[in-house]
């Protein structure tokens, strides 16, 4: 086994942080592709918890190398920020690199941000306002500043003030969002940030991962976001602006497609999802807020409550088909611990027709509601469960259709937030 590619398949928040640690384990190597500081990932050791915003869940083993990818946008006060908290935690984040390649996040992408949400007439996206959207906007524009640019320091006041000059105007003149930026200032702090972190940098980050993957290395692609949040295939516009799905891996870190060997999709055993857009499960108020409170579903990033709602099989089915899902990971089980039923979507009835296909039009899932099936609840506590045959059979039985409606085999399930609290089928 080369690659391993960790998907969400959801609208973020499955939990991919801790299935990345305990597989990083056994790793050789932990890779970042995509999505930045708007990524928030969980990992609890012993009683202590981690928050990750943009250093892959790998960094707790020194021996695995972590790197953030090609296709990361990086804000440098976010990564001096995360690898400093870590240093003082004891984690010296030598084992970690970064992409020469990646773009920077600068003050005006988090101002375009703003701006956008606040003079969305079409509606607001609910973004992290972190300035993702508009860095990727920039990167594909061409007109974006990279890690490398940092080595030019001529090359990068050039790029920056041009940049300074388009958005000034855009942001003061067409968003009413007053800015009076100044260039010697932002390159001060930025190559202040960048002496922080140019020894953690690599000149060709894909040269490091395609020795590993020639070298046989055990290599985990690690996706943040998820399938329903991917500009592509989700929900759009209520999407990141990055590729999560398993093939993002290939352009944000840079390899061919039949290196893959396993993606595993992470899903949790109900359906969140923050900020706006379509949410065909949700259940608003009582079960709803009930599963917040049970299941701590609160934003990483922005603190934001989760909108909560059943297991969404139509959903999983369509991130089967575009992750190409080989084993499935289940969250969160021991949320659903006390309820007495637990509903399941199983289709979509559309315009009088009973569907399985997700529609990624939105105009068109408005249209569409649920078709569940209830299954008994289990009411018993199986956090300190460790062996699947010990689960009680209602628990079972509502993950045989889990991954019949997901189609794909359920190899590991999540039953509580610590390290250990998991079950390897
Ligand atoms: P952006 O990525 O900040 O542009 O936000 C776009 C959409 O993606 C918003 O609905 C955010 O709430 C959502 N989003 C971005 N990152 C995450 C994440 O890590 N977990 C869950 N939702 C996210």
């Amino acid at each position: 086994m080369t690659v391993t590619v960790i998907v969400g398949t959801q609208w973020g928040d499955e939990g991919k942080g801790k299935i990345t640690d305990l597989l990083a384990r056994d790793m050789d190597m932990v890779v970042r592709y995509q999505g930045g500081n708007n990524a928030g990932h969980t990992v609890v050791i012993k009683d202590e918890t981690f928050k990750l915003h943009l250093i892959p869940s790998g960094i707790f083993y020194p021996t695995v190398t972590c790197v953030i990818g090609n296709g990361v946008v990086i804000d440098p006060a976010v990564l001096v920020q995360e690898v400093s908290g870590l240093r003082q935690r004891g984690f010296n984040c030598a084992n970690l690199k970064v992409s020469s390649q990646a773009h920077i996040i600068f003050p005006y992408h988090r101002d375009l941000d703003a701006a956008q949400e606040q003079k969305h007439e079409a509606g607001r996206i609910g973004t992290t306002n972190r300035g993702i959207g508009p860095c990727y906007v920039d990167k594909f524009n061409r007109r974006g500043i990279r890690v490398w640019d940092f080595q030019y320091p001529d090359v990068f006041r050039q790029k920056l003030e041009w940049n300074l000059k388009e958005k000034s105007f855009l942001l003061n003149n067409f968003y009413g969002f007053k800015v009076d930026y100044n260039a010697d200032q932002i390159i001060k702090d930025y190559f202040a940030l960048y002496e922080q972190f140019k020894g953690l940098v690599v000149e060709e980050s894909t040269v490091v991962i395609g020795g590993a993957i020639d070298g046989n290395k055990r290599i985990l692609m690690e996706g943040a976001q998820g399938t329903m949040l991917d500009v592509d295939h989700g929900t759009y516009p209520y999407v990141t602006s990055s590729n999560p799905i398993a093939g993002g891996a290939c352009s944000g870190a840079g390899f061919g497609p039949v290196e893959i060997d396993e993606v595993i999709g992470v899903a949790k055993a109900y359906f969140t999802r923050v900020g706006g857009g379509p949410f065909p499960t949700e259940i608003e108020g009582g079960m709803g807020d009930q599963l917040r409170e049970r299941g701590g579903e609160y934003g990483t990033t922005t603190g934001r409550p989760r909108r909560c709602g059943w297991y969404d099989g139509v959903v999983m089915r369509h991130a089967a088909k575009v992750n190409g899902i080989t084993q499935l990971a289940i969250t969160k089980l021991d949320v659903l611990d006390s309820l007495d039923k637990i509903d399941v979507c199983v289709a979509y009835e559309c315009e009088g027709k009973r569907i399985k296909d997700f529609p990624t039009d939105i105009n068109r899932l408005a249209k569409c509601t649920p078709i569940y099936e209830s299954y008994p609840g289990w009411k018993e506590d199986i956090t300190k469960i460790t062996n699947y045959a010990k689960l009680p059979a209602n628990a079972r039985k509502y993950l045989d259709k889990l991954a019949e409606l997901s189609e794909a085999r359920v190899s590991l399930i999540s039953v509580g937030a610590e390290r250990g609290q998991i079950i390897k089928v």
